[in-house]
């Protein structure tokens, strides 16, 4: 099935004020999503994740590459995108008190996406009627205002103003970090409900890795503004042939001792500045399996099966995780404890 959105080389640069300096934010990034499918985003705080969000969803226009939706080139900033295409890439953000307007009532505030489209007050309600139910909100809510509801209610609220125009792909930025636990669960369950009944597709931007096992069908893992490594969820969860995405996978197995002693590659020292990026591949001075090629040249992306992208000259030497797909289970289990989920992965 052709994708829902591509992804080509995608570049963006942020100038620093009263300086020549840029900030190198995304460096090359190419990915794509199918239909239905969530493609989970991965990296530690400052690697881009949220800069790639917003070039998808056109609040920032990209330095250089292509975002294709449906094989439409919007690689451009929102308002320049074709009007056919308005509402259909929606945004959820991390902080559902930030996106939402607190002297506006509830029902307002789903509705409000709606009202630059024209479209009767009639019509209007109903879709909010729809939207409420859709995410398991009660109508009286929406005479509410956003104070008056719990974390969880509100992040409901976020996601039915993304749902309300019928969006093909929404981007969903952290959308469960400033959630406790339980409702973290229930936003989950929410989403891949909302996916299973509408189809749409996701990008799930977190670092919380766990949660984004469950909900993701492919994963790439991002560092200084690239995607080092992608591919089929399971299999880089279980087998991930970059020392960055290993070292990442190992500081969540870590509380797990019998899995931990596998854990045998640790990334030294501090990320480099975006500011300043290092010749050669960005992980080199912190990688333990680094050799002077990697300091010299960036590897290229190499696909070391069905699709499992991965740019590391020495993938091939990177630790297996055997162990860990042996034991993959508890793993699986640990994290639905913590996770409070027992429906299962969704099906790709
Ligand atoms: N408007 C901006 N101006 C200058 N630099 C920016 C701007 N927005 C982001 N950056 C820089 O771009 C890089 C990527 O930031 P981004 O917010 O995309 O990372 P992230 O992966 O979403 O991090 P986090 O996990 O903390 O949300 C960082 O170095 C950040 O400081
Ligand atoms: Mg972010």
């Amino acid at each position: 099935m052709s994708p829902v959105l591509e992804v080509e080389g995608l570049y963006k640069r942020f100038p620093i004020a009263g300086s020549r300096s840029v900030v190198q934010a995304i460096n090359g990034v190419s990915f794509s999503i199918g239909p239905g499918e969530t493609l989970g985003l991965v990296g530690e705080s400052g690697s881009g994740k949220t800069t790639v969000g917003r070039c998808i969803v056109g609040l920032i226009e990209a330095s250089a590459g292509t975002l294709r939706f449906k094989g439409a080139n919007i690689s451009m900033p929102r308002a320049r995108r074709p009007r056919d295409l308005f509402g259909k890439i929606q945004l959820v953000f991390q902080e559902p008190a930030e996106s939402l307007d607190p002297l506006m009532r509830i029902g307002r505030s789903i509705e409000e996406p709606l009202l630059t489209r024209g479209g009767s007050a009639v019509e209007r309600r109903e879709r909010v009627l729809r939207a409420v139910e859709q995410v398991g909100l009660r109508r009286e809510m929406l005479d509410l205002y956003p104070a008056e509801l719990s974390a969880g209610q509100q992040q409901r609220v976020g996601i039915a103003r993304a749902i309300i125009t019928r969006p093909e792909l929404i981007v969903l930025d952290e959308p469960t970090s400033a959630l406790d636990p339980t409702a973290r669960a229930e936003i989950i369950e929410l989403l891949m409900k909302i996916q299973r009944e509408l189809g749409t597709s996701y990008l799930f931007i977190s670092h919380d890795l766990s949660t984004v096992r469950f909900i993701s069908h492919r994963i790439a893992v991002m560092y200084l503004g690239m995607v080092v490594e992608q591919g089929d969820a399971a299999e880089v969860f279980a087998q991930a042939r970059h020392p960055y995405s290993v070292g990442l996978l190992s500081s969540v197995l870590l509380p797990h001792p019998h899995l931990s002693i596998e854990a045998n590659i640790s990334l030294k020292g501090e990320i480099p500045s975006p500011i300043n990026l290092p010749s050669g591949c960005y992980l080199a001075s912190r990688c333990p399996l680094a050799e002077e090629r990697c300091r010299h040249a960036m590897p290229p992306a190499e696909d070391v099966g069905g699709g499992h992208l991965v740019h590391c000259f020495r993938h091939r030497d990177v630790a297996r995780y055997d162990r860990i797909t042996d034991t993959f289970e508890q793993f699986q289990q640990e994290a639905e404890r913590i996770l409070g989920i027992h429906d299962g992965l969704p099906a790709a």
